[in-house]
């Protein structure tokens, strides 16, 4: 089938990637330096497919490093999960994001010059789609940002743009997520952030689990049905497979594909609590507080164009996400 060399494939959304390609027979080979991922998700990576992973831990900017996983493997495409992604942190240490998340995308876009690889899959996200655009985001609308985590993704969209202008048979698929949650229907993985979740998803799993006392609901007066942020959550799992279409495509075409991948539909902050409510079978606590400075009230995709170029749909409803964001909190109560 091939071979895929998936950066930041110990992290939530690459572990469930990788069990994806290696459920399809792809060869996986990771790179992650486990700054925010441990690798025990590796191992229960194989633990799910009963398949091997070859995983390095090493930076993506050691560029010794990256080179000499090309060398070693003869690398079809790259995912590219690897970046830091905390919008407060970013703000915070701006230099950080820009070294890791532009630098590190810099050296491996040499690695893959240098070993004459010319397809990767990149991790973008809705946060290209800035405070202005109206919903449902459309991929040609005009991309900005409003923190230094979205302006690494709206300038690696516009690195991997220009790479695919000025040589031609190069591929690149920028893949706009929404809002990602829920896990691996086994309970094995998920998503495990360090210290307290600055997320919807994990903070209510946390409360829902008792490590955490209560929700916090950033805004009740935003215009929207009950008032509180719409967002287009999806199920990670439909994420992961949007990646193995996304691969085919780039195997297929050359250029530059920006595709979202959402479902479509919006949820509210307070229909999201209550489907979780009834997902763990107990009351979630929490409190109306002041909106969180740089949110907006809706974002939710235009899902057409995955459906068109890639065949993929969202498939997984609000209640399974809840369900099996659930069995992996219970089975998992101190992370991974
Ligand atoms: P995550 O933090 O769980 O995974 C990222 C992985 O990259 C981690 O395992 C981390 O250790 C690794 N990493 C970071 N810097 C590295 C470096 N220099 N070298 C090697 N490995 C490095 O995050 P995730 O939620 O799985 O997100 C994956 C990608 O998707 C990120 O690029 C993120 O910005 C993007 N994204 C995530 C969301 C979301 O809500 N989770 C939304 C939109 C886009
Ligand atoms: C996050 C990212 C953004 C990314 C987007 C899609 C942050 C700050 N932003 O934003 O860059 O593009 O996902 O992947 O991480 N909420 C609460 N209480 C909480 C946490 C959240 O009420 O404790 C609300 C928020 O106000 C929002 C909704 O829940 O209305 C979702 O929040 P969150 O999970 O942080 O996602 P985004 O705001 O969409």
């Amino acid at each position: 089938m091939g071979k895929i060399l998936v950066t930041g494939g110990a992290g939530f959304i690459g572990s469930h990637t990788c069990v994806e390609f290696l459920e399809r027979g792809y060869e996986v080979v990771v790179l992650d330096n486990l700054s925010n991922s441990k690798e025990e998700s590796i191992r229960r990576i194989e633990q799910i497919t009963g398949k091997h992973v070859k995983f390095y831990r090493a930076d993506m900017r050691d560029a010794a490093a990256v080179r000499a996983i090309f060398k070693a493997h003869p690398i079809d495409a790259v995912v590219h999960f690897a970046g830091l992604k905390a919008v407060g942190e970013s703000v915070e240490k701006p230099l950080a994001y820009y070294e890791n998340n532009l630098n590190g995308t810099f050296v491996l876009l040499n690695a893959m010059h240098e070993a004459g690889c010319k397809r990767i899959v990149f991790s973008s996200s809705a946060t290209v789609y800035g405070m202005h655009n109206p919903v449902p985001y459309v991929e040609n609308m005009p991309t900005s940002a409003t923190n230094p985590y979205g302006y690494t993704k709206v300038m690696i969209e516009q690195m991997l743009q220009d790479i695919c202008h000025a040589q031609p048979d190069f591929s690149a698929v920028a893949l706009r997520y929404f809002n990602p949650i829920g896990a691996h229907k086994s309970g094995l993985i998920g998503e495990d952030p360090n210290g307290i979740p600055n997320n919807l998803l994990p903070y209510i799993g946390q409360v829902a689990v008792g490590k955490l006392q209560q929700l916090s609901v950033f805004g009740d007066d935003y215009d929207t049905p009950d008032g509180t942020g719409v967002r287009d959550y999806i199920h990670v799992v439909d994420l992961a497979k949007g990646h193995v279409c996304a691969i085919a495509y780039a195997m297929a075409h050359e250029g530059f594909m920006p595709i979202n991948l959402g479902t479509g539909n919006g949820v509210s902050v307070l229909e999201m609590v209550h489907a979780y409510e009834k997902a763990c079978g107990h009351a979630i606590s929490y409190r109306i507080a002041p909106r969180r400075a740089g949110d907006i009230a809706t974002s939710y995709a235009d899902a057409s164009r995955a459906k068109e170029l890639l065949g993929w749909e969202a498939q997984e409803t609000l209640e399974t996400m809840c369900e099996d964001s659930w069995r992996f909190m219970q089975q998992n109560p101190n992370g991974l």
